[in-house]
C-alpha cells in the first residue's frame, strides 16, 4: 500500500500506523497493565497502608482494649458457655497458641492472621456460630489492628 513512495513518506506512514497500533492496544488493555495504576485494589483487611503497617501494635494496649470496646469480654470472661476468657490478666494465654474449641485449629498462630481462629471469627463466622461479634462485624481498622498484631508476632507487648 505504501510502495512507490519516497522514503520519508514510507517512514512517516510506518510511524503514524506503529502509533495507532499501540493507542489501540492501550485501549484493550486491562487497567493497571501499564503499571499505571495508582495503588492495587485492597479489600483484605490488613493489607494497609505502608504506613501502618510499620506501626507496632500493643496487646495491652489495642488488642485490649478493643476487646473492651467491642464488649467482647461482657460475654467471654471466666467460666462461659463460648469457653474463651478474654478477661486482661488471662486473654493472651487464652488466645496465643492455644487450641479453639473443636481443637482444630489455634486461636492465634503468630505471624499467620488466616490460620487464626480470632482473625477468622472477626471476618465470619468461621467453622459453626456466628461472626464476632455477634452484634455485627467490627470496622475494617479495628479487624486490621488484630490482624497486624498476629502478623507481628502475636508478641504480649
Ligand atoms: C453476646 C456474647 C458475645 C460477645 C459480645 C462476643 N462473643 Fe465471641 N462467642 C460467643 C459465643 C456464645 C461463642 C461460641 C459459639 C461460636 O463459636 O459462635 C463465641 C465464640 C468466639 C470465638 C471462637 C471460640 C472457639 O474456640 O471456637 C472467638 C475467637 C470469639 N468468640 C471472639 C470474640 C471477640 C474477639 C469478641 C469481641 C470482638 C466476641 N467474641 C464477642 C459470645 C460472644
Amino acid at each position: 500500500m505504501i510502495a512507490g513512495k519516497s522514503w520519508p513518506q514510507r517512514v512517516l506512514a510506518g510511524a503514524t500506523l506503529a502509533v495507532f497500533i499501540l493507542f489501540i492496544i492501550s485501549l484493550a488493555a486491562p487497567r493497571g497493565a501499564w503499571g499505571l495504576q495508582e495503588s492495587k485494589p485492597d479489600t483484605k483487611p490488613g493489607e494497609a497502608a505502608p504506613k501502618e503497617a510499620g506501626a507496632e501494635v500493643s496487646f495491652s494496649k489495642d488488642v485490649l482494649t478493643l476487646f473492651k470496646e467491642q464488649k467482647c469480654t461482657v460475654c467471654h470472661r471466666g467460666e462461659n458457655p463460648s469457653g474463651l476468657d478474654l478477661m486482661d490478666e488471662v486473654a493472651y494465654k487464652s488466645l496465643v497458641n492455644a487450641k479453639t474449641n473443636d481443637k482444630e485449629s489455634l486461636m492465634v498462630k503468630p505471624g499467620d492472621p488466616e490460620a487464626s481462629y480470632l482473625y477468622v471469627k472477626l471476618i465470619g463466622p468461621g467453622r459453626d456460630g456466628t461472626i464476632m461479634p455477634p452484634k455485627g462485624k467490627m470496622e475494617d481498622a479495628e479487624i486490621n489492628k488484630v490482624r497486624l498484631w498476629i502478623q507481628q508476632g502475636a508478641k504480649n507487648n
